[in-house]
């Protein structure tokens, strides 16, 4: 049976590279992304390539966006078996001189969109009651502390403890539904331009919009690391190994567990 594999944020960077690689494995794939251009343009290449697509324009931070994504899905192929929850923003200044709009843009998207993405497609796979796979996609920084990056990393740590919750529950109702948690290191991604799909609605009013901060505990060029990041085709493959191996914490960049073990050991002091 052919499967059907879900990606929000699908329309660049590691999305797109999941689409990609999901391609090759010859399953159906829906694609959802805010952004409408590249998203069509990725469902046209895939077209091209062979591959049967969806393509759902959808705002993850939307929960009826995120519920109709959903229902387009099964409505199309009559099932789904994979579902990314990948799509996410990052903006950065000292977590105190974030504004509301930052808060509720950053966590609207990376938090709210994952939960709203399980709310929504965890009830229908169990239904079905086929094999399923939940890929969320969180960070690396959603495993240390620091400073840097402050919003983004609280999302990315909800995502993980969500991610960990999910996959003990499923597990204890004897669901045939795995759940993996990305956290990549540096990828070759867009990230760093979100600011492209901030909404008008959460614009900065309070303040004038800052220069972006691009440095992580103020000794990283974070835009000099993700332009020599991995690719987002790398990412993907990882993942698909992942999944085919049942691994859960997906690592991109082994050299950042030196942060998770000094983060554990600071705690455990
Ligand atoms: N690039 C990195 O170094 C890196 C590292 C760790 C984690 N991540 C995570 O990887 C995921 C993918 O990001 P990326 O690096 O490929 O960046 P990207 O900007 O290339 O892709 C993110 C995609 O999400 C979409 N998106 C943004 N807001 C959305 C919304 N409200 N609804 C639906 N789609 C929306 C964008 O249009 C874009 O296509 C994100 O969750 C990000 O936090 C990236």
């Amino acid at each position: 049976m052919q499967k059907v594999a879900v990606i929000t944020g699908a329309a660049s960077g590691i999305g797109r590279g999941l689409a990609e690689r999901f391609a090759v494995e010859d399953m159906r794939i829906v694609i959802a992304d805010i952004e409408e251009a590249p998203l069509a343009e990725l469902e046209a290449d895939l077209k091209a390539n062979g591959a049967t697509v969806l393509a759902v324009r959808t705002d993850v931070s939307n929960a009826a966006e995120v519920e109709n994504l959903a229902a387009r899905t099964l409505e199309t192929f009559g099932a789904v078996h994979i579902l990314c929850n990948n799509a996410g923003v990052v903006c950065s200044r000292p977590i105190w001189e974030h504004t509301l709009a930052d808060w509720e843009w950053v966590l609207g998207v990376n938090l709210w969109g994952v939960i709203h993405g399980i709310r929504a497609f965890v009830p229908r796979m169990l239904t079905q009651g086929d094999a399923c796979h939940i890929v969320n996609t969180a960070s690396i920084l959603g495993l240390v502390g620091g400073s840097g990056e402050g919003i983004y990393k609280v999302s990315k740590h909800g995502v993980v403890v969500l991610s960990e919750t999910l996959a003990d529950e499923l597990a204890q109702k004897g669901a045939d539904i795995q759940v993996h948690v990305l956290c990549p290191g540096w990828v070759r991604t867009g990230i760093l331009d979100s600011v492209r799909n901030r909404p008008d609605t959460l614009q900065n009013t309070e303040m004038e919009t800052l220069p972006r901060q691009e440095t992580i505990g103020g000794s990283r060029n974070v835009r000099a690391e993700i332009e020599a990041g991995m690719s987002p085709a790398e990412v993907a493959e990882r993942v698909y190994n992942a999944i085919q191996t049942g691994t859960f914490y997906i690592h991109t960049h082994p050299e950042h567990k030196a942060w998770i073990r000094e983060r554990m050991a600071r705690i455990l002091e």
